[in-house]
């Protein structure tokens, strides 16, 4: 069977700046229908600014995007109407005074969600987010993670086919953040939503995205599916060997591996990086014990992609 995959955002060379400042540089980035797209960068690399062009509060100096087939300077109504966002500091755009469900009931209505609609979803979403209890509260009263929730309903409410949200988590305790990621993933599982998640935290990226890029500078530096990029990883792969005396001479034997890129030394283990591992590992744990090293463990240290990220980052796109 032929499966079609639809880039629901498509972005092509597109570009912001303030002044000299170059907020986001050409970028391009494909994020196909029904996946969770995560932007990870440190701060000010020009996440917010890619969200804020997504939906059409700013204008682009060059290149273009669109969402859903819209372009977003030619058809920004339509794609405001398909697109659910959580701002940066979403919490502070809510109506303080109102209370949450009121909130929301003003929401729905701008957003013109059936009249018979209304309740039921504004009593799901809610209820979902731990929020019931608090409906009747002004959003002013709520802690700040209880609006960011708040807010967050409030970009689910028309049920957008495509939802942008800046940093969601940022605010909430580890469980408010669990349920957030599980609430993002049953969406995009059960109706398919896609979308398209600023963060800097890797962890959570890695958790619930299908593909990432990473942006810094305005630069995307790198991107793909979270697999591949984990694949990337291992080709080189750190593994600690803990030894019974003899650590320095393990450490210079290591080190006179061309394969070995660094060793690092510890209370009783050294930290090797190997390339291409598979073959090379076992030529080094035989050379060490025809040394007479003698090793109780030879163990591949768990790498993330922060070690990627960190690399990335520090050293620019390879
Ligand atoms: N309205 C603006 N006027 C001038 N400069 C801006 C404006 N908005 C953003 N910038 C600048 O553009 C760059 C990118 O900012 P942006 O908010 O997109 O970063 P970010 O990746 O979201 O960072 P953070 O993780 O801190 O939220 C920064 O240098 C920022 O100072
Ligand atoms: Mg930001």
């Amino acid at each position: 069977m032929m499966v079609i995959q639809l880039d629901e955002v498509v972005i092509s060379g597109l570009t912001k700046n303030f002044g000299d400042l170059c907020a986001v540089d050409h970028i391009e980035l494909n994020v196909p229908k029904g996946s969770i797209y995560g932007l990870l960068g440190p701060n000010g690399a020009g996440k917010s600014t890619t969200i804020r062009l997504l939906c059409t509060l700013l204008k682009p100096n060059d290149g273009s995007a669109t969402v859903g087939g819209f372009d977003i300077v030619e058809s920004p109504v339509e794609v405001r109407e398909i697109t659910g966002v959580l701002p940066e500091e979403g919490n502070h755009t809510l109506y303080q005074t109102l209370s949450a469900y009121d909130n929301l009931d003003y929401f729905a209505r701008l957003y013109d969600v059936p009249e018979d609609k209304i309740s039921k979803r504004i009593e799901e979403l809610l209820t979902f987010m731990d929020l019931w209890e608090r409906k009747d509260d002004p959003a002013g009263e709520l802690s700040t993670g209880n609006r960011q929730r708040l807010a967050l309903c409030r970009a689910l409410l028309h049920e957008p086919q495509v939802v942008l949200l800046d940093e969601p988590t940022a605010a909430l305790d580890p469980v408010a953040a669990k349920r957030v990621r599980e609430l993002i993933l049953s969406l995009s599982e059960k109706y398919n939503q896609t979308f398209f998640v600023n963060s800097h935290n890797l962890a959570e990226v890695q958790r619930m995205c299908d593909r990432i890029a990473i942006i810094d500078e305005g630069k995307i530096l790198l991107s793909g599916g979270t697999q591949e990029l984990r694949q990337r990883l291992q080709a080189t792969q750190n593994f600690r060997i803990r030894v019974v005396e003899k650590l320095e001479k393990a450490g210079s034997i290591a080190e006179s591996m061309d394969f070995v890129s660094s060793v690092k030394r510890e209370a009783d283990s050294i930290i090797v990086t190997i390339d291409d591992p598979i073959g090379n590992n076992s030529t080094l744990m035989q050379s060490l014990l025809s040394q007479g090293v003698k090793i109780i463990e030879f163990a591949e240290e768990e790498t993330t992609l922060e070690d990627l990220y960190l690399d990335v980052i520090k050293g620019g796109a390879k």
